[in-house]
């Protein structure tokens, strides 16, 4: 749970201090969040009243050194910081302070909220596509995560984006979430309060054709996983699961109750075992609480444009597909059949922004932080279906330009439509998608323009 503390002068006596214009400044960004978090009972919050009039400068070491409130420290090295106000540096300094001793500063008018960072998480395969865009949500609500990712399917332009959404690369380890003497020794050093795991293969037709690379890498990640959770006592879980367990559903839209369909891939069998794993667990380990997310068509990127999908070789997924044709990185889309029973003739497929789907993540955090042992299912979609075509029209809307594309023949095991219900996302994790396909287009296209040019 996040928790918000209050302090005043004479709470903790040498927490006063004064805040420049430029703090303000960078405040301001946070004050929504704030006001968020006002219905909270009042004693939890940080309360830092803006009391020394001196004008006088800050020195953030001894402030951090203290690790719980910011002193007035009038001193040489925080007397340049303000004469000179250098805002962006000042900036990542204070970021870089906030991070290492788990705070977050936000304010309102002349008062300032601090928070202590609550919990650290371990996120396997935090270096990807949806995992760190987690990441940067996990910081936003005030987690510590913890990167664990062998670099199998991302690189350096993900850090480098990271770094500067965040001001600093948060922990991470380039490790292999398979190797348990290493996965041991994480446990053991940054004692984790918290699993998110996304680390696996997911190429559907890879899968296929090399089975036992999936079975090694998804099964006995999560295995070892789970061990080392029990063995170390870290209770919850949250866990990347696909709608690809529903098959095609004989019924839309999906709930989480809709009965699964034989897997068609090898890839799509890791996803249903992994699920059958973990329910099997908790329910051998009554202490244990876990939420297995289904996720339906993750599209888009972080909208500084900075991190985003970074598919290596040919893109499976449509999204990247079009945008490397938009950048003329490819010469053309080819849609797989136009002859399903859809308003188009083209597939239907349930597009969900991935910041949406990131802030889904925190909000599982953090409702499992009030349960009892539990295994809970979700679906995480926008709840409506978009054909590939309506894809293609909303790309070529956002980002100007004429997608060139032909219809090809159906792909084999291509489903025709699915489509998430999200009713018990909305109602029990109090979650709900607020970006359209749209946004996710020009985001997405954003980042390929960004990767462009690196
Ligand atoms: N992207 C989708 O369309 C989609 C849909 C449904 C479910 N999922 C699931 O969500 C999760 C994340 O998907 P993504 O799209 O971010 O994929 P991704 O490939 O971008 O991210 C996975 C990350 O895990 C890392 N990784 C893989 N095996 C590892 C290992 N053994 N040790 C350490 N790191 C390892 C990779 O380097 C990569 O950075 C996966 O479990 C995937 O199956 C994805």
């Amino acid at each position: 749970m996040r928790q918000w503390m209050k302090t005043e002068g004479f709470v903790f006596p040498n927490t006063l201090f004064h805040f420049t214009d430029v703090f303000w400044d960078l405040l301001e960004e946070e004050i929504d969040d704030v006001v968020d978090h006002l219905s909270i009972p009042l004693e939890n919050l940080v309360q830092i009243r803006q009391v020394v009039p001196n004008g006088r400068g800050l020195d953030f070491h001894n402030v951090c050194q203290l690790g719980y409130g910011l002193v007035p420290q009038q001193n040489r090295r925080g007397f340049i910081f303000w004469r000179k106000k250098q805002k962006k540096y000042f900036k990542r300094l204070i970021q870089r302070y906030l991070l290492k001793f788990n705070l977050q500063v936000s304010g309102i008018d002349s008062t300032v909220y601090f928070r202590r960072t609550m919990r650290k998480i371990l996120v396997t395969g935090g270096a990807g596509f949806i995992g760190s865009h987690t990441v940067t949500e996990l910081i936003h609500a005030g987690f510590t995560p913890i990167i664990i990712d062998n670099f199998s399917n991302t690189d350096e332009r993900i850090l480098d984006g990271l770094k500067h959404i965040l001001g600093q690369l948060p922990v991470l380890y380039r490790e292999d979430c398979t190797d348990a003497a290493i996965m041991e020794n994480i446990f053991q050093k940054e004692k984790p309060e918290a699993v998110i795991h996304f680390a696996a293969f997911k190429a559907v037709g890879e899968s296929v054709e090399q089975p036992l690379k999936y079975y090694r890498n998804n099964l006995s990640s999560l295995i070892l996983l789970l061990e080392l959770m029990k063995k170390y006592q870290v209770r919850d879980l949250v866990f990347s699961s696909s709608c690809t367990v529903y098959g095609q559903p004989d019924q839309l839209p999906v709930t989480e109750k809709t009965p699964q369909k034989e897997a068609t891939s090898p890839y799509g069998y890791t996803k249903q075992v992994c699920e059958r794993i973990i329910q099997d667990f908790v329910q051998s380990e009554p202490n244990f609480r876990a939420v297995l997310l289904r996720y339906f068509n993750p599209i888009g990127a972080h909208h500084s444009g900075q991190i985003g999908e970074l598919p290596f070789g040919v893109p499976g997924n449509l999204v990247p597909y079009i945008t490397q044709t938009g950048a003329g990185l490819r010469e053309k889309l080819t849609i797989h059949g136009n002859d399903y029973d859809t308003v188009d003739g083209t597939c239907i497929r349930d597009f969900i922004h991935v910041t949406d789907l990131a802030k889904a993540h925190v909000k599982s955090l953090e409702w499992l932080s009030g349960q009892a042992s539990v295994c809970e299912v979700f679906n995480l979609g926008q709840g409506i279906g978009n054909t590939v075509l309506e894809v293609v029209q909303a790309f070529e809307k956002v980002s100007g330009k004429k997608l060139p594309y032909s219809i090809g023949p159906r792909r084999a095991g291509d489903v025709e439509k699915v489509w998430a219900d999200v009713t018990k996302s909305k109602t029990m994790l109090n979650w709900k998608t607020e970006l359209t396909l749209e946004q996710a287009l020009d985001d997405a296209w954003r980042w390929q323009q960004h990767i462009g040019k690196n």
